[in-house]
Formats: C-alpha cells, structure tokens, sequence
C-alpha cells in the first residue's frame, strides 16, 4: 500500500493509490484518490444495465443474524422515515462484516424494506462505508487544519510506518473529524484519542494487536469538561455507569488546566 503524502515545501501527489482491497471477485483492485483523499471520479463499477433491478429480497429466502436484525430494527425505530436509518444500519452490518458485503447489503436491505440498489447507492458514496474487504481496523489520522498545525503530519506519518507490517491495520488521512480540541488526533474504529505524540502510533497499534482499549487516557470520552454534568453523563455512557467518574483515567494530571481558574 502506498499512503505517500506531500511533505511541507513538496509538490502534492496529483494522485495516489491507497486502501489496496480484494475485488468482490477476489481479484485485487485499487481505489484511486487524489493527494488529499478524495476518489478520483470512475473508480467504481458500471452498472450492469442488462439485468433487472434488484428486489427487495425475501425475508422467507434471507436469514438475517439476530444481533445484526435487532440493531437495524431499533435504529429505524428512531425516525419517522425508516431510511433516515440507512447509514446506522450500514455501519452496522459493516462492523458484522467487516464490509458492507453484497451478503451485509441484502441483509440490511431484507431487514428495511429497502432495495439492495438504494443501499449500494449510500454505502458506495459515503468514505466511511466500505464496499470492499478491507483490514479489520481503521485508523483515521486528522489532517485538517487544527490538526496540522500540531504536528498530524508527522503523526500521520510514523502512523503508517507503524502499520506497515500489519495486514489488519488500515491508515487513513482524514479532514477534520469535529475534535479540533484534541489536536493532533485520531479515530481508531471510532474511538476518538489525542492530543497524539508520535510514540503513541505504536502504542495505537500494540493496544489493537492486544485487544486493549486503545490510548485510554487519551480518549476523548474520558476527558474533562468545565461541565460537570457532561463528565459525569460522559463516565456513565463510557462505562454502561459501571465506574465512577473519580475512576477514569484524568489526562488532565499534572498539567495546568486553565479552566480551573477563576
Ligand atoms: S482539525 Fe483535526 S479534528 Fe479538527
């Protein structure tokens, strides 16, 4: 896999290959992106516009886990309009999966009275959905500009030469993922941590490799707020109310905090 990226005073890459995945054929393929991220236009299949359309399958004819079947029920549950469910539900069959598989897709379409076409058709067009077999976890790395200016590009880059032995690591460079506080940072499969040091690139992978959580003092969800009211809302989602907020890791320790100050 090539995850090069322009270094400062470099000319940007026009365009790169990145994410090296099996085909649904099994045969390898590429998606190609532009330096920053996005796909360059073209990079999808055609459809085939001999064939009729895609019912919506069966439930008779498609078994469907009843972990992945609850799941996509209860976030239809959430809106009037059951397709406002459709990227929920995806990501769900995706963490079932690992990919949004033509199996994950008909499941969830079975399951939502959708066409496997309308599913294809989000799950192709958002980043975070993946149409084909990808590694089992996903490091995003925030580029943006927050990020950048504390140092992600080199985080990003010791990110990759961390992973590069790891079949089940996928680096990714990403804009600003909402957590500009946190600079520089990163999702890992979801999990927000920073601010990021470059040890921590191996530290992310050997959490992963041992199953741990991963940087857990420096997750956003355990991070303290001026509202004491969203520290201790933010321990009980974290911890299913097991573990008292004085419990949690305090990345704030020993550093000044002016928040603290009059
Ligand atoms: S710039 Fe990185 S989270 Fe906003």
């Amino acid at each position: 896999m090539s995850f090069g990226r322009a270094k400062p005073g470099q000319a940007r890459p026009e365009v790169e290959q990145r994410g090296q995945h099996a085909g649904l054929d099994g045969r390898s393929t590429s998606v190609p992106r532009f330096g920053h991220g996005s796909r360059v236009p073209g990079w999808d299949e055609a459809a085939d516009l001999t064939k009729d359309p895609a019912v919506i399958p069966d439930p008779a004819l498609t078994p469907v886990p009843g972990g992945l079947r609850a799941d996509v029920e209860a976030a239809m549950a959430r809106y009037p309009d059951r397709r406002s469910a459709t990227i929920p539900a995806l990501y769900r069959a995706q963490e079932e999966y690992g990919w949004c598989s033509p199996e994950a897709i008909e499941q969830v379409a079975c399951v939502m009275r959708l066409t496997p076409a309308y599913l294809i058709s989000v799950a192709t067009f958002y980043d975070m959905l993946e149409t084909h077999p990808k590694p089992r976890n996903d490091v995003f790395v925030c580029t943006n500009i927050s990020c950048s200016l504390r140092g992600a590009d080199e985080f990003y880059e010791a990110m990759i030469a961390a992973a590069t032995e790891d079949p089940d690591v996928s680096v990714r460079s990403f804009e600003c993922l909402g957590a500009c506080d946190i600079a520089p940072m990163a999702s890992v499969n979801g999990e927000y941590v920073g601010p990021l040091e470059l040890e921590d690139a191996g530290r992310i992978i050997e959490d992963l490799r041992a199953g741990r959580p991963v940087l857990e003092a420096k997750q956003l969800r355990h991070r303290r707020s001026v509202d004491p009211g969203a520290n201790l809302q933010a321990a009980r989602s974290a911890a299913g109310q097991a573990r008292p907020e004085a419990e949690l890791p305090d990345q704030n320790a020993g550093r000044d905090d002016p928040r603290s100050t009059p």
